[in-house]
């Protein structure tokens, strides 16, 4: 019998960067083109042997790192002829200002790529050097203007509370941005992780109170300019929202290959593992974890990952999903975080209110159950 396909969103994992910045812990190695080469055999194995794949029509496909604008484009082009990208409507791909090309742009463009996220952190030539990249600004301005002539759709990330960041810095970094029109921008709280090297170093970072200024002034600066917030770090000019990222916020079913990656497929959750001699050797036999999630589980993520959105919980969503509404499950929570003017509700929603953005932790942490 004909069966009509489901949609699904994909994520890929390129775990290399040509130097580690100072604040970051996600998985990325500094290897040489031997073990690249090695990678991406790894990765089209274990993507030409997913059985699920098939079932489904890949509607977003996300490559993401580490920094996959570092390796050659032909590694690039042979991930993507894994994929029937056919029905798909946003590709995008990770890149950073100093290992993109003109060349690398052109060729994305070739192969269906219609996003571009380029890092550029801050403009500040100074805070640059002072978290290890190896980008300047005019690097960045430069390649900038190459990928917008060929790209529509571009993001930006930016960190805010840096160390040694003043107000001034930062606002001098949204200013310049929104002058540049880039679609998308992902605004990022500068976080210290473990297992970085900002990790336990004494560091002169701003103080909370400026911190919070930096956000909320930023949020309505880029308001002003028409880049809309949607989620807790993200804005975009209308209908330039990341749709791949929409698909993790709203618990829709998403399949992530390579190393360390994640997949959330029919309400259960895999982890691939993240020890690069393992994966390279078998990444048939990579998953690390695999967890079925409770309906109770299920229930929390539906509400900590919505409660990230501008637009909330759906009323209606999580009852079509749950079938049992929402103030039933969540009464007391609900009602308690309102009178803490960490939550407004409507007839449709539960939202974060301003001071629920600052206090996202402590709002989640309501609702998971005892
Ligand atoms: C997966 S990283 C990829 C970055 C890309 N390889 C580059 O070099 O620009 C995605 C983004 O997460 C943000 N990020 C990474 N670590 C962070 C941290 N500790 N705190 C805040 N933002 C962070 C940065 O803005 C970064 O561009």
């Amino acid at each position: 019998m004909f069966m009509t396909k489901k949609d699904i969103s994909v994520y890929i994992h390129i775990p290399f960067c040509k130097s580690r910045c100072f604040y970051c812990d996600f998985v990325s190695n500094l290897k040489n083109e031997k073990e690249i080469a090695l990678y991406v055999n790894s990765l089209c194995r274990e993507i030409n042997n997913n059985k699920i794949l098939k079932e489904f029509k890949i509607k977003t496909l996300y490559i993401g790192g580490g920094t996959p604008s570092f390796i050659d484009k032909k590694y690039i082009y042979k991930i993507l002829s894994c994929f029937d990208l056919n029905n798909a409507y946003e590709i995008t791909i990770e890149t950073n200002p100093e290992s993109l090309t003109l060349e690398k742009i052109l060729f994305y463009k070739k192969n269906r790529i219609n996003r571009i996220s380029i890092g550029l952190q801050t403009t500040n030539n100074l805070l640059l050097k002072q978290i290890n990249r190896k980008h300047d600004l005019k690097t960045f301005n430069e390649i900038y203007f190459v990928a917008k002539k060929y790209f529509k759709n571009i993001n930006i990330d930016l960190i805010f509370g840096l160390p040694d960041q003043t107000l001034e810095m930062f606002y001098r970094d949204i200013r310049y941005v929104v002058n540049i029109k880039p679609t998308h921008i992902s605004l990022y709280s500068l976080k210290i992780e473990k297992n970085t090297v900002f990790f336990g170093k004494k560091l002169n970072l701003p103080d909370e109170e400026t911190e919070r200024k930096m956000y909320h002034d930023a949020i309505g600066i880029l308001k002003k300019s028409k880049y809309y917030q949607y989620e807790i770090s993200n804005f975009s000019v209308k209908n330039f929202e990341c749709k791949h990222n929409l698909i993790y916020w709203t618990s829709k079913n998403y399949l992530g290959f390579g190393l360390s990656a994640h997949s959330f497929i029919n309400n259960q959750r895999f982890k691939n593992t993240s020890n690069f001699y393992k994966y390279i050797k078998n990444p048939l036999n990579g998953v690390d974890k695999m967890t079925t999630l409770t309906n109770k589980n299920l229930i929390e993520e539906f509400v900590f990952l919505g409660l990230r959105l501008n637009v909330g919980v759906s009323k209606f969503n999580f009852y079509k999903k749950f079938k049992i509404k929402i103030n039933e499950v969540y009464d007391k929570e609900i009602k308690k975080l309102k009178k803490e003017k960490i939550l407004i509700e409507n007839k449709k929603s539960i939202v974060l209110t301003k001071l629920g953005f600052d206090l996202a932790n402590y709002a989640m942490s309501q609702f998971i159950f005892d």
